[in-house]
């Protein structure tokens, strides 16, 4: 078969599951398999395609019409222009927490800063704020040994210069430290809203990386409470939190003496992090 069969049929199949991003999943999934740019398979549409190849395009095809994450399937997930490698023992990085991490890298530019990252997952936050701010250094922690694996792989693959460690700690486990930032996209989706997620989501991604409890503050209220005794006065405390938890959050982080400095919206105008400072 040729690149352009190849690329209909894949879209075909997932097309028929549903798959909204059906034609631009068959060309990243079989840009992947024969390792060219998805621009060099549009202009060679013509070329065919070997037997082994075609066998393993369709394998992963099927994988996607399961509704399986082309993240996971390729092992890798782009954020802040650098690839992360992921897998299901982790949440796939996404577009909006970019905009945090932009927030943080243009207040603290040179500066050098002790950061916390709770929940850190595939490091993709403290990662791409180290990458920018070559004189601080970090801890990210994370329940999940699984995730701080792949975290640990991450920091070896970007080859960092500054100060970092992962370790595995629930965030009731961290002391004897003093940050100046602490960031967090912890999980806050509600317990009864989790089989409401799309297929993709809730098949897939870990549960413990999604499920915020009842309300979906769980996490969010003990990253609160916690940082007020590990961040260090005027600290600031940057988080990540779901469509319509401002309210909540504002009144959580106002009653333990935060300061909310910044807000930053979505791509929906939804608003989705907030930086705080800690006045006492
Ligand atoms: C929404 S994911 C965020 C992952 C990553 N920071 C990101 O932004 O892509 C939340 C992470 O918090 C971790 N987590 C959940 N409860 C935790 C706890 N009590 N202490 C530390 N980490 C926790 C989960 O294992 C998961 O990796």
């Amino acid at each position: 078969m040729n690149i352009l069969k190849l690329l209909n049929t894949g879209s075909e199949e997932l097309r028929v599951k549903n798959i909204f991003s059906h034609r631009i999943d068959s060309e990243i999934l079989l840009s992947n398999v024969l390792n060219k740019k998805r621009e060099e398979l549009l202009i060679n549409l013509d070329e065919k395609v070997s037997i082994n190849k075609t066998k393993k395009f369709q394998k992963i095809i099927f994988r996607r019409s399961l509704k399986e994450p082309v993240a996971y399937i390729l092992k890798k997930k782009e954020f802040w222009s650098k690839n992360f490698i992921v897998n299901k023992n982790v949440l796939i990085p996404r577009p909006e927490t970019e905009l945090m991490v932009e927030k943080i890298v243009n207040i603290f530019e040179e500066k050098d800063i002790f950061i916390l990252d709770i929940g850190t997952g595939t490091g993709c936050i403290l990662l791409s704020i180290l990458s920018e701010l070559k004189c601080a250094k970090g801890l990210g922690v994370d329940i999940s040994s699984r995730a701080i694996e792949i975290a640990k792989k991450n920091l070896q693959k970007l080859k960092l210069p500054n100060k970092i460690k992962f370790d595995v700690k629930s965030l009731n486990e961290i002391y004897g430290y003093k940050f100046d930032l602490i960031v967090s996209n912890p999980p806050y989706i509600m317990s009864k809203d989790i089989k409401n997620l799309e297929e993709d989501i809730k098949k897939f991604e870990p549960k413990l990386a999604l499920d915020g409890g009842n309300d979906g503050l769980d996490v969010i209220k003990k990253v609160i409470y916690k940082s007020k005794s590990i961040l260090k006065i005027k600290g600031m405390l940057a988080l990540e939190i779901g469509n319509e938890q401002f309210k909540n959050v504002s009144k959580i982080l106002s009653k333990n003496n935060y300061r909310i400095k910044y807000l930053i919206k979505d791509f929906n105008e939804n608003i989705r992090c907030v930086l705080s400072i800690l006045e006492k």
